[in-house]
């Protein structure tokens, strides 16, 4: 998939000297972007070869050299991989754990593979079961990723559930007052809103993340969950992103905005 979007054109503020730049977004070790530097495979956008001292930056280099921007950048004639600060969204399909450690199928199989070996690490932003499908938010920066997942600016979190049994008919009541005490917990989740979309078929927006909370509710009402799907955080919605599942993509600027970043 193509990477386009606010990631790409994002420049770390201080210049960083090529061979590091490349390692940090997975290019290689150490040897294996300085070979690829050697071979003159690193270029500038008109085709020119790089070497290992020149820079990634604004700005001219004090000592001589290039420095160029991120965004002029070539491997094998090829843009870079997006630059540190990316916010993916990806459309998480059923049967695959949001884990590096699960011996099975795992978010990241569906991320570019280069990807796994960037410094600082992409992260998901929140989980998703494995039996659970939906939007899915993936980012490398640490001070984004702890602003998404903090209580503080919680964003809402619309799921969509196919359940088990019927309806009993007082679970948006129920979830509504504040005071439904999870099994194993002491502290009363948050106020949840239920629409009712069929007879065994519900919309729950949710003002917090616990463990399994959406299962878990629905356990505590006697009934279960067949099938659970995010359609939405924030602002942001899988259907407006128009993701099929399995697919990702960076966010661009304006849809950055929807989640308040
Ligand atoms: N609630 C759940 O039970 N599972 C999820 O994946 C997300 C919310």
């Amino acid at each position: 998939m193509v990477a386009e979007g606010a990631g790409l054109t994002r420049m770390a503020a201080k210049p960083v000297k090529l061979r590091q730049y490349l390692q940090s977004l997975g290019y290689g070790t150490r040897r294996e972007v300085e070979a690829l530097l050697a071979e003159g495979r690193v270029t500038d956008a008109g085709g020119e070869a790089l070497y290992v001292d020149d820079e990634v930056g604004e700005g001219t280099p004090v000592r001589g050299g290039h420095r160029l921007p991120h965004a002029a950048l070539r491997v094998d004639g090829l843009p870079l991989d997006p630059a540190q600060g990316l916010l993916v969204a990806m459309h998480k399909p059923i049967g695959v754990t949001c884990s590096t450690k699960d011996p099975g199928r795992v978010v990241y199989d569906l991320l570019p593979a280069r990807w796994k070996a960037r410094e600082p690490i992409v992260s998901p932003v929140g989980r998703l079961d494995k039996d659970s499908s939906g939007l899915l938010l993936f980012t490398d920066d640490g001070q984004l990723l702890h602003r998404l997942t903090s209580p503080k600016h919680h964003q809402p979190k619309v799921y969509r559930a196919t359940l088990a049994e019927d309806l009993r008919g007082n679970e948006a009541e129920l979830f509504a007052a504040g005071s439904l005490l999870l099994e194993g917990e002491t502290k009363p989740l948050l106020p949840a809103v239920l629409e009712v979309l069929g007879p065994r078929e519900a919309r729950l927006t949710l003002h917090e993340g616990r463990y399994h909370q959406v299962r878990r509710m629905f356990a505590a009402t006697g009934n279960a969950v067949l099938t659970l799907h995010r359609e939405a955080i924030g602002g942001l919605s899988l259907d407006a992103l128009g993701l099929a599942a399995g697919a990702w993509r960076l966010l661009a600027a304006e849809e950055r905005a929807l989640l308040g970043h």
